[in-house]
């Protein structure tokens, strides 16, 4: 069976224009907290599809779905049971087909997300390795012999030590929660397997997968002691991760990959998360017979600060373009603190947000951060992740930016779910009316507001989002010149203040400004408060 041809004239004229991933807006739905369509206060296909229309209006083009397969619920499904299955609690497999077809039909693409790197402890190859060591189950594994101390010194992302015993004493490797075992690369059935799990969603229409931890899957064959300790606070992973990262061998899994979605009509289209410090590094997993996109999350990980944004800018344009790969660009996902909170202000995010919009390459925005959610204070009782189980209540974890989308101010529960639902399955705080999508649709200076003007400006000006840049920075201020390559006769320049005290820009047009107090340029120039960024044109 082949991929269902696109016959939607939007997607088809987009196709022809360019690759249509190179300057793509993607909106990733955290299916579990995006919309609740049975009333069981879980986020679900139903839901999802009911709110097709939203993200069309909001003008992306393409929707990444967080893991929706049948899951232990050890770590918000990235710990799955079946590769080819629906978790009941989002629906089935016929609700995927209906969400294609509703997609494509609003000229949205669909990419769900793929974790190759483990599987869940009741995945029925880990149980059969577990009941049997010799076998072939056991070789998709990483166990080692039973011993006093673990084999060697590797730390599981989540805190403690990255091995875990079996009943019978042997130990297994798990670089995320002990329910999540990693995979053996090494063995051939594994990589066969995936590709029958990609050509299964393919073969539904399915346009793509985000890929989750695309930097791992290989280990060191000597299970070597990794040089130094993984921080939660680095840019990513480096050196000290050498035998649980960044392998050589992984790219060969991308290769095989790209020949296998670009075996279907259009081809079929992957994101990886290469969480590695060294942007050439992360640049190599976007070489052109591999993934279409490599995320690199330095800029995610910066602070408020004019160098830190335009140096990292700056380099992971150098380092993509050397391989001539598209840049994507993200400023919050889920497993990051939300941007409001993270930078202190919805004022700064909206800038954050226009600067991203106007860069070069692909935007990846989260569901929720253009409707301005900060974090949300969760309850510990009510803590879900396993970052802040594991730690003890160390480390926060990422339920606070995991809490259902507020759609309707009046409805009960904001709307997430039918009324008389049950509670969902993430308190949502009062006080999220405010947010609610609903109002801010109709409100011309709300955040919702801002995203769908920026995304509809990213197609009438090809200089956004696809041109090319220089970036350069005075002081706290930040400057990115976006020409087009082709036919657009007047550049854009995007301008964005992280400083305490406002400046004078010069400008003539104003084409759109994140904060409403921006006048209008005059005499050539015009003012950028603290905190602000604009578009400006001409
Ligand atoms: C990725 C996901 C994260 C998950 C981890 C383990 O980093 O983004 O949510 O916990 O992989 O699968």
């Amino acid at each position: 069976m082949t991929a269902q041809p696109i016959e939607d004239t939007r997607l088809a004229q987009r196709g022809a224009r360019d690759a249509w991933w190179r300057d793509a807006v993607v909106y990733q739905v955290y299916l579990r907290s995006f919309a609740d369509g049975n009333g069981d206060g879980v986020g679900d296909f139903a839901g999802l599809r009911s709110r097709l229309p939203y993200l069309a209006e909001l003008g992306v083009d393409a929707v990444w779905v967080t893991p929706h397969y049948v899951s232990g619920g050890a770590d918000g499904g990235y710990d799955v049971i079946d590769y080819t299955a629906v978790d009941p609690d989002y629906g089935t497999v016929a609700d995927v087909r209906a969400l294609v077809e509703d997609a494509h039909a609003l000229g949205l693409r669909v990419l769900l997300d793929i974790v190759p790197n483990h599987t869940s402890d009741r995945h029925p190859w880990f149980r059969r390795a577990l009941a049997d060591p010799d076998s072939p189950e056991a070789a998709r594994y990483h166990f080692r012999p039973a011993s006093e101390n673990p084999p060697n010194n590797w730390q599981s992302m989540f805190g403690g030590s990255a091995w875990s015993r079996t009943p019978d004493g042997r130990w297994y490797l798990h670089l995320f929660t002990p329910q999540q075992p990693d995979l053996n690369w090494a063995d051939p059935q594994v990589a066969d397997d995936f590709d029958r799990t990609l050509r299964f969603w393919f073969d539904l229409g399915v346009d793509g997968f985000r890929v989750d931890v695309a930097y791992g899957l290989f280990k060191d064959p000597e299970y070597r002691d990794n040089p130094g300790i993984y921080s939660p606070t680095l840019f990513g992973h480096g050196p000290e991760q050498a035998m649980t990262t960044n392998q050589p061998q992984v790219h060969d899994v991308w290769r095989r990959w790209r020949a296998v979605g670009d075996s279907y009509e259009g081809g079929k289209m992957l994101v990886g998360e290469v969480s590695l410090a060294d942007l050439d590094e992360v640049g190599r997993y976007a070489r052109p017979d591999e993934l279409h996109h490599a995320f690199q999350f330095r800029l995610l990980k910066s602070d408020w600060d004019a160098r830190a944004f335009a140096d990292t800018i700056g380099e992971a344009l150098a380092a993509f373009d050397r391989v001539g790969a598209p840049a994507p660009w993200v400023l919050g996902n889920h497993d990051k603190a939300r941007q409001v909170t993270r930078y202190g202000s919805l004022r700064r995010a909206r800038a954050a947000a226009l600067l991203m919009l106007a860069l070069p390459g692909s935007a990846y925005l989260y569901a929720g951060e253009e409707l301005g959610l900060p974090e949300a204070d969760v309850p510990d009782a009510d803590r879900r992740d396993p970052i802040f189980l594991r730690s003890g209540g160390k480390r926060a974890g990422r339920d606070g930016c995991r809490i259902p989308m507020p759609w309707e101010a009046l409805a009960p529960g904001l709307g997430f779910s039918p009324a008389g639902s049950a509670e969902p399955w993430l308190p949502v705080p009062a006080e999220w009316a405010r947010h609610a999508a609903d109002l801010q649709a109709t409100d011309p200076g709300s955040t919702l507001s801002l995203y769908r003007r920026a995304i509809a400006l990213r197609s009438l000006h090809p200089a956004l989002g696809s041109g090319l840049a220089s970036v350069t920075r005075t002081g706290d201020v930040i400057r990115v010149d976006l020409l087009a390559r082709h036919d657009d006769p007047a550049p854009v320049t995007c301008w964005i203040n992280m400083g305490s005290a406002a400046v004078e820009v010069p400008a003539h047009r104003l084409l759109l400004a994140s904060s409403p107090d921006v006048t209008d340029p005059a005499g050539g120039t015009l003012t950028l408060a603290p905190d602000t960024a604009v578009w400006t044109h001409g």
